[in-house]
C-alpha cells in the first residue's frame, strides 16, 4: 500500500479522511483576530507560535483528519531573496527579481531563513493528535515564477514577453527552484510533516507548447525526489483540464487534487494509479445547504469504491460561513 493511502485514506476510523485547502485562514474569525494584530503577513508566517496556533484553529473547531501548516507558497521566494508584501484587496506583490541575488543564495541561508516554519511544524506536531496527519506544502516552480517575475496580466493571461525577457536562462532558474523546493519539502518532513502538497495554482495558464517544460517536468522532478525519500505527495495542477490525464501519467504523483472544473466520473475513468482528492467547488459553500450537499454527494458517490480524500476544488473562500464547513464535514462523516 502506498504511504499516502496508509496515512490519509485507510485510517483506523469508519470514515475516510477529510481536510480542506485554506482551512487555516481568512474565513475564521479567530484567524482574522490574530491577523488584525499582525499587519506583516510574512512576519506572521514566521512567528512559529502563532503559525502553529492558526494551524490548529480549524482542528479544534471541526472534526478534520489533517492539519495543513499555516505558511504560504511565497515564503520560498522570500527565502530566495525577494521581498514579499501582501496588499489588502489586491494580493501578493514581490519586489524585482534579480537573477544574481537569486543564484547567490545557498542552501544553508535558505533553510536558516525558513527555520521558523520548521519550528512551527515541530510545535504543531507535538500538539496534534497522533492519528491526525500534518500536511506541509510548496508552490510548484511555475506558480512561484508567476509571482517572482510578476508576469500575470490578469486572472487568465500571462505576459509572455516579460517572461521570456526575464528568463533567458530558463533551465538555470528552474533547476535552482526545483532543488530548493525539494529542500524545503525535506526540511518540513524532518520537522514532523507527514505529507506534502505541491500547489501549481497557475498551471492552467501555460500554453500547450510550454506545459511540459514549465509544469510536467518540474512537478515530476519534485515527485521523484519525494519518492526517493518516501515522502507522501499530492499534486494540484489547477486548471489544466483534460491534461490532468497526461499530467498524472508523466508526473506519477501519489495523490492528485481535482479542481472544480474536472468531472468526477471523468477523473475516475481517466486518472489511474493515484489517490484522488478534492474537487468540490468552494463556491457551493456559499450557496443553499441543499445545493452544497447535492454537490458533495456527487463526489462521495462517484468515489465511494476507490481511494479518495474528501476536499475542495480550490481553497475555502474568505466569505465562507464556518458553520457551513462544519455541516459539510458532518454530512461526509455520516454519509
Ligand atoms: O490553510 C491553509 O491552506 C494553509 C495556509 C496557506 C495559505 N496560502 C495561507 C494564506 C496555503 C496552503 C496557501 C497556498 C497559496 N498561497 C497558494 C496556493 C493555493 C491557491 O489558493 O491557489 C497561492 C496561489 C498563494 C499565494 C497567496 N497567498 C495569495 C494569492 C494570497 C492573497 C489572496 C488570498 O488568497 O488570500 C495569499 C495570502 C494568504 N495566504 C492568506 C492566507 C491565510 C490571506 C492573508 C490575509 O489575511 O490577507
Amino acid at each position: 500500500m502506498s504511504t499516502l493511502k496508509r496515512i490519509l485514506v485507510q485510517k483506523d476510523r469508519t470514515c475516510r479522511s477529510v481536510w480542506f485547502m485554506r482551512q487555516a485562514g481568512r474565513y475564521l474569525p479567530e484567524f482574522r483576530k490574530i491577523r488584525s494584530q499582525n499587519q506583516d503577513f510574512i512576519k506572521l508566517c514566521l512567528n512559529s507560535e502563532l503559525s502553529s496556533e492558526i494551524t490548529l484553529q480549524p482542528i479544534k473547531k471541526f472534526d478534520l483528519d489533517s492539519a495543513i501548516i499555516f505558511s504560504d507558497i511565497l515564503i520560498a521566494p522570500y527565502a530566495l531573496g525577494q521581498e514579499v508584501k501582501f496588499i489588502k484587496d489586491e494580493g501578493p506583490e514581490l519586489d524585482d527579481f534579480i537573477l544574481e541575488k537569486f543564484l547567490d543564495i545557498n542552501e544553508n541561508e535558505f533553510s536558516e531563513k525558513l527555520n521558523p516554519v520548521y519550528k512551527a511544524i515541530e510545535i504543531t506536531r507535538s500538539n496534534l493528535d497522533k492519528k491526525k496527519s500534518l500536511i506541509g506544502f510548496i508552490g510548484a516552480p511555475w506558480t512561484l515564477l508567476v509571482y517572482m517575475l510578476n508576469i500575470k496580466k490578469n486572472k487568465t493571461e500571462i505576459d509572455f514577453d516579460k517572461l521570456n525577457k526575464n528568463i533567458i536562462n530558463k533551465n538555470q532558474i528552474l533547476s535552482k527552484l526545483i532543488k530548493f523546493l525539494s529542500l524545503h519539502i525535506s526540511n518540513q518532513i524532518d520537522a514532523g510533516a507527514d505529507v506534502v502538497q505541491i500547489f501549481d495554482s497557475w498551471s492552467g495558464l501555460i500554453p500547450e507548447n510550454d506545459i511540459k517544460d514549465y509544469c510536467y517536468i518540474p512537478n515530476a522532478k519534485i515527485v521523484e525526489f519525494c519518492k526517493e525519500k518516501k515522502i507522501p505527495n499530492i499534486c494540484f495542477p489547477r486548471g489544466i483540464k483534460e491534461k490532468y490525464k497526461e499530467f498524472n501519467e508523466m508526473v506519477k504523483p501519489e495523490g492528485i487534487n481535482l479542481d472544480y472544473t474536472i468531472d468526477p466520473m471523468w477523473a475516475k475513468n481517466n486518472l489511474k494509479n493515484v489517490v484522488l482528492q478534492g474537487g468540490l467547488d468552494p463556491k457551493l459553500l456559499l450557496e443553499s445547504e441543499e445545493l452544497m450537499l447535492k454537490g458533495a454527494t456527487k463526489y462521495i458517490k462517484t468515489f465511494q469504491d476507490i481511494p479518495y480524500i474528501f476536499n475542495l476544488g480550490h481553497g475555502l473562500l474568505p466569505e465562507t460561513d464556518p458553520d457551513r464547513v462544519k455541516k459539510l464535514i458532518e454530512f461526509y462523516r455520516n454519509y
